[in-house]
């Protein structure tokens, strides 16, 4: 069973082909650079360079696996949630392949894609495990009886973590997205340089992060750009430790609240070195087991979305070519 995964949900074209226990035969992404100008995904921009990419991108897919269109057996596509253009772009593929070839199709949620990278290196991670999902878009934390059900415990009220880091990377000048660029910068400053706030709120497991976007923005002005660039190593440490701190935390707790002892971690800012660290160092002084995948397999990718698929595909799920794009579909309310 070869299954090719498609990926168009936000700036990435992506496609990758897997078979049987989530081997990777390939995985190719494209990332939109076009956005960095603007500080954000331009979704009219974003879904115009997926069709003029995801095409050229499923070939060299194909053509990395050693493969033609012949050789896949099943299509998964991301159906959202996502930029509805974008989506959409993905979708009319999969079905114009699934259509010729005459080979089934199944519509992904991009989150639980996210998931199911974890997978990919390490397919017998057994349930019951938490699950926190943290992207450009999402701060969700689940609880995940076995693979398939999903319990939200809570979700950010505002900003998600990745929108967080984004923003004060833009703040700071690092351009967009700038998750990546604040970790590097962060591992040569000190964490202890500012106390920026972090949102507790209340015993419940939600986030909240526009607090500590606004309070990091009101000291680069007080500080002014000269002094912001002579410490911007010790600001980036200092912001980004408060976020990890909230999301170790809300994890630690959650696991033991669900009485288990094993938490995964998904999406971009799950690449991130301190969380990773963090909660490695947290679960083996607790007795935890923590996964997170390799940090290319935490942003976008299609083989994430065939791994997603096939899981479904074996069990007998599938769609039919009216299979349609959701911006907002939610985790957790029924099968995939
Ligand atoms: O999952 P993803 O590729 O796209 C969405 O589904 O949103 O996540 C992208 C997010 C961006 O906000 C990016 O800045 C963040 O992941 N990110 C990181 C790191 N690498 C990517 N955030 C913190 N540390 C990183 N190393
Ligand atoms: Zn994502």
């Amino acid at each position: 069973m070869r299954v090719l995964g498609i990926e168009t949900s936000c700036d990435e074209s992506a496609a990758a082909v897997i078979e049987e226990n989530y081997r990777v035969l390939s995985n190719v992404v494209s990332t939109q650079l076009m956005h960095s100008r603007y500080g954000g995904v331009v979704p009219e921009i974003a879904s115009r360079a997926h069709l003029r990419s995801i095409l050229p991108v499923i070939r060299s897919a194909l053509q990395e696996a050693g493969i033609g269109l012949e050789g896949i057996d099943a299509i998964a596509v991301t159906r959202g949630p996502g930029l509805i253009g974008s989506l959409l772009v993905g979708l009319g593929v999969a079905k114009g392949i699934a259509y010729s070839l005459g080979v089934d199709i199944l519509g992904v949620n991009h989150l639980e894609g996210h998931i199911f990278a974890n997978f990919i290196e390490n397919p017998k991670i057994p349930s019951p495990f938490v699950c926190l999902i943290i992207s450009g878009g999402h701060t969700e934390l689940f609880f995940v009886p076995e693979l398939g059900e999903y319990k939200l415990l809570g979700q950010t009220r505002d900003d998600a973590a990745g929108e967080a880091f984004d923003k004060v990377a833009v703040m700071l000048g690092l351009g967009y997205p700038g998750g990546k660029k604040i970790d590097q910068l962060a591992a040569e400053g000190n964490p202890h340089y500012h106390q920026f706030p972090r949102a507790w709120l209340d015993d419940g497991f939600d986030f909240s992060f526009s607090g500590l976007k606004t309070a990091v923005l009101n000291y680069l002005e007080k500080l002014g750009p000269k002094r912001v660039q002579e410490r911007i190593k010790d600001i980036c440490a200092s912001f980004q430790a408060a976020v990890i701190d909230v999301l170790v935390e809300r994890c630690l707790r959650a696991a033991e609240e669900m009485d288990t002892e094993r938490i995964l971690l998904a999406g971009g800012v799950a690449a991130n070195s301190l969380l990773r660290r963090r909660l490695s160092l947290k679960g083996e002084r607790d007795g935890l087991q923590v996964h997170y995948p390799p940090p290319p397999l935490c942003t976008d990718n299609g083989a994430m979305v065939a791994a997603c698929g096939l899981f479904y595909i074996e069990r007998g799920f599938k769609d039919g070519l009216d299979l349609r794009a959701e911006a907002t579909s939610k985790l957790g309310e029924g099968k995939c």
